[in-house]
């Protein structure tokens, strides 16, 4: 049987400086000291941004500290209109870790993650 983690690839997979979405934590720096999290693809090799080729979505996860995953936010991008990255305030100190995925209409889902 398939299981969901078999359809997620990540920075082992060919096409991933396009695909893989990086994840940026700004500690304290968003306005009134908030703590933001941005999440952008493509940041090293820009992925196409065509109706026919482009990414979808993108969405953050928190992991907190006993295992519960919450979903933070989802972002869906117009192509040829909006570049796929986006920006989220997390209390970052409810979390341990973050998980990043991003959907390609050709090449499929994508995940990275950080550890806080
Ligand atoms: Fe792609």
């Amino acid at each position: 049987m398939m299981k969901v983690c078999d359809i997620y690839k990540g920075a082992a997979s060919e096409g991933k400086e396009k695909h893989v979405p990086q994840i940026e934590v700004h500690k304290g720096e968003g306005k009134g000291g908030k703590d933001i999290v941005k999440i952008v693809v493509g940041k090293d090799v820009p992925h196409p941004n065509l109706v026919e080729h482009h990414i979808v979505w993108a969405q953050l996860m928190g992991v907190k500290a006993n295992g519960l995953v919450i979903d933070l936010g989802k972002v869906n991008f117009a192509p040829a209109y909006t570049e796929p990255s986006a920006c989220f305030h997390v209390p970052l100190g409810d979390f341990k870790s973050l998980i990043a995925t991003s959907y390609c209409n050709i090449h499929g889902v994508w995940e990275s993650s950080v550890d806080l």
